[in-house]
């Protein structure tokens, strides 16, 4: 997929080839920084307010001066895109660390943060919504503040190769039986029409889809229980799905070897999917539905 040539910094826009870190730099040796992951449909931003706000408030949380105003940082990602001639579906990928210092753990003084953030294609995976996924589980061996998008994703890439190994799409991840979220997603469980996640705390992310989810469920009368729930209770759910920017509304059919209900995308998880196109301007023709309809 290919990678747009205009990548913003925390001076001004740069060509990718020309974007060079030492050796010695807060992110390489520390993880020491924060990022987001903002998806883009037909060349607009989605849910940008929600990522921007997050950004601020995880840099806040690691104490890294974020190198833009709110407002700067809004038109510089906007200039992304245009710069980058973007009219399809992409994601903007933006980190931003400490800085490059010599390595040494306390905080270094006088340095700058280092910012970048890149455009990348992706085309929605359609099939795999319309299909639904399975998953495996995994130990969250991660640290208390989940909440802060930071670099350090070790757990979350050992917990996402452990999935790639069974040939499965995610892991999901639990504490001691009780389930959290996914490596790079959010869950939840459907049963007897009510959908339960993990509530916002600050062991989980907090996904900028989880968000609207909530609100599509408020609009649909549909009870959203923010409680969390056991490994044993996927026996017992109607239906399981997980969101992300990149995976949007995503149907779970397997945890580990056991299938949730009648093996099949339920009509929750249609709903929801089906109001997140519309939330996300989804033209018709592109719908999944349509695809579904065709493929009949
Ligand atoms: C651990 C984790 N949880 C949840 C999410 C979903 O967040 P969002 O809906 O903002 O993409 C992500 C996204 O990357 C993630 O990495």
């Amino acid at each position: 997929m290919t990678i747009y040539d205009h990548v913003l910094t925390e001076n001004d826009f740069v060509h990718q080839n020309d974007l060079r870190y030492p050796f010695e730099e807060r992110g390489l040796q520390f993880g020491d920084g924060i990022y987001e992951v903002i998806r883009v449909y037909g060349g607009s931003y989605y849910l940008i307010d929600e990522h921007v706000e997050r950004l601020y408030r995880s840099a806040e949380a690691v104490k890294i001066e974020v190198p833009y105003k709110k407002e700067q940082m809004y038109d510089q990602l906007d200039e992304l895109l245009n710069k980058n001639k973007i009219t399809g579906d992409a994601k903007v990928y933006l980190q931003i660390t400490r800085g490059s210092a010599p390595r040494d753990h306390a905080f270094p003084t006088n340095t700058d943060a280092n910012l970048y953030a890149y455009v990348k294609d992706l085309p929605r995976a359609t099939d795999k919504m319309l299909e639904g996924v399975e998953t495996i589980t995994q130990h969250d061996v991660r640290w208390d503040w989940c909440y802060i998008k930071s670099l350090n994703l070790l757990p979350n890439v050992l917990a996402k190769q452990a999935a790639a190994e069974k040939g499965c799409y995610e892991a999901v991840l639990h504490k001691d039986g009780e389930v959290t979220e996914c490596s790079s997603s959010n869950v939840y469980l459907v049963k007897d029409e009510k959908v339960y996640t993990h509530p916002a705390k600050k062991n989980i992310l907090h996904g900028c889809v989880r968000i609207r989810i909530e609100e599509f469920c408020k609009q649909e009368g549909i009870p959203f229980i923010e409680e969390s729930f056991c490994l044993e209770d996927f026996q017992y759910a109607d239906e399981v799905f997980l969101t992300s920017s990149t995976s949007e509304v995503m149907p779970i059919l397997k945890v580990d070897e056991l299938t949730i209900g009648e093996g099949k995308p339920g009509g929750i998880t249609r709903k929801l999917q089906e109001l997140y196109e519309e939330d996300a301007g989804i033209p018709a023709d592109q719908s999944i539905f349509k695809r579904n309809l065709k493929a009949q």
